[in-house]
């Protein structure tokens, strides 16, 4: 039988702890402070420490930094007041989660069902490390480059713990795949993995689909509606951009995390919910706190653990990878052979990628659907295709210019989509590259210069003449 050491200076509190967790099917000790508790765990190794933040004679914290790291005892810190800063530091020192004072039943017996026996441990390090040993691939993360690899250690660190994570990265970095990765190696796997876009909702609607309504709480309230926060109970839910939310709500959302009860639109009356919140942002956080977009407190609850996703073009040596296996998945799944012309690949290694895995994802699909049974010879118009970032994908030529001026803009437009590949340009405009060349000097810019001619468009001048 898992067993709980319950540690705080109250008898009365104690008491109550004991008796809930006993009814629960654990067994109990009790200590004062730390001093006993130290005695209580050298007599019989807790599965569970519940433990208060203030004790007579130190911290709870202590205790956390006390255990040793094969140790697969879990702390659960007991708070009287619900200080973010300590409780993010309590995550951060090892606690698995922490509870604020008056301590909320359902909350605590939600916490315990997870914990694990000792039986569910092995059988889930057994899995993680078999999800590890697949090559080059994590869950459902692709990638064998260090900086994947980094960020696959991280995940398996934190999964199976409670705290809060943070997902940051480029759009197209695979955000939502971690998060899904982190739901899968965790305690909550047969529960709801649920994600939400809170730049995606109005923001009329966003409290009522993120808490739930009662019925006539507004016009067209006709029934009541369970909110997300309420559908992902037991589960994980993804905040997807979550600094796109607005503010006022934000406060919502802290509450909610802080305590794990939240109130319907219409009610006053408080939910339990038991949900792990994965939050992520294509934006940098910071700079989102500094601009007023994200609050503070909010952020500082939400970056317990952060996890960031590195771009493509840091990990130049996973683009063939990706690559291969998206033109696997498509030749399975039509019954092709189709390959990438010599030569394909290390184009696609050069490339900039900004919307990094999707866009290559996209791009190797378009591949296969233009070309036979090579992919190469379509490369250099699918590659036009993912833009240089602002470049236009149309040139307004007004009537009244010259020829030569039409074809200026016209180059150095195409140029410019082209990230200022001239020999992707040259194929796209259907002249030599020598021509390009040719035109390029013209036009006074040194084809040697890398980027300069792309650059050129933006310039002075640029389709003044
Ligand atoms: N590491 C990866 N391995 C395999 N596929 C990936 C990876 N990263 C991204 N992808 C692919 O790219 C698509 C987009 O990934 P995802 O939705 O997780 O990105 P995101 O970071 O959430 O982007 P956004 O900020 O635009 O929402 C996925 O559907 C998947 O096909
Ligand atoms: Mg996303």
């Amino acid at each position: 039988m898992p067993h709980v050491l319950i540690v705080d200076d109250d008898a009365n509190t104690r008491g109550a702890l004991a008796e809930l967790v006993q009814s629960d099917g654990f067994t109990a000790a009790e200590a004062a402070d730390l001093r006993e508790a130290r005695i209580q765990m050298t007599r019989q190794r807790p599965e569970v420490v519940l433990i208060d933040l203030k004790l007579p004679d130190g911290n709870g914290m202590d205790l956390i930094a006390e255990l040793e790291e094969r140790d697969a005892t879990e702390v659960i810190l007991i708070t009287g007041n619900a200080s973010v800063d300590t409780a993010i530091e309590a995550l951060r020192a090892g606690a698995a989660d922490y509870l604020v004072k008056p301590v909320n039943v359902a909350r605590l017996r939600a916490v315990l069902s997870r914990v694990p026996r000792p039986a569910d441990l092995k059988e889930q390090i057994g899995s993680l490390r078999g999800e590890l040993l697949k090559f080059g691939r994590f869950g459902l993360l692709l990638g064998d480059s260090p900086v994947m690899h980094r960020l696959y250690d991280q995940i398996a660190r934190v999964a199976p713990t409670e705290a809060t994570v943070l997902l940051v990265g480029e759009s197209g970095t695979g955000k939502e795949l971690a998060a899904q990765t982190l739901h899968e190696l965790s305690r909550r796997r047969r529960q709801p993995f649920l994600a939400v876009n809170c730049g995606a909702i109005s923001p009329g609607l966003i409290e009522s689909e993120m808490f739930g309504h009662e019925r006539g709480s507004f016009t067209g309230a006709d029934r009541q509606h369970k909110g997300y926060f309420e559908r992902a109970d037991g589960g994980t839910l993804l905040l997807d951009e979550v600094a796109e939310m607005p503010v006022e709500l934000q406060v919502k959302l802290l509450r909610v995390l802080e305590t794990g009860r939240f109130m319907r639109v219409g009610t006053n009356r408080e939910v339990d919910t038991d949900v792990r919140a994965i939050a992520a942002t294509n934006r940098d956080p910071q700079a989102a706190v500094e601009q007023g977009k994200l609050r503070a407190d909010l952020y500082h609850r939400l970056n317990v653990f952060p996890l960031h996703l590195p771009p493509l073009r840091e990990r130049e040596g996973d683009i063939a990878l990706l690559a291969g296996h998206f033109l696997r998945e498509l030749n399975q799944a039509h019954g092709a052979r189709k390959a990438w012309a010599p030569g394909a690949l290390r184009e696609l290694v050069g490339y900039r990628w900004p919307g990094n895995v999707r866009e290559l994802r996209n791009f190797v699909q378009r591949a296969f659907i233009l070309g036979d049974e090579t992919l190469a010879a379509e490369l250099p118009a699918l590659h036009a295709a993912p833009a240089a970032e602002g470049a236009a994908a149309v040139v307004e030529i007004p009537v009244g210019v010259s020829l030569a001026e039409a074809d200026r803009r016209l180059i150095l437009a195409t140029l410019q989509r082209c990230a200022g590949v001239k020999k992707h340009s040259a194929q796209l405009l259907g002249i030599s590259l020598k021509t390009l060349y040719n035109r390029l000097e013209e036009y006074g810019l040194q084809p040697g210069r890398p980027g300069a001619a792309a650059h050129c468009v933006t310039g002075p001048g640029a389709g003044s003449r």
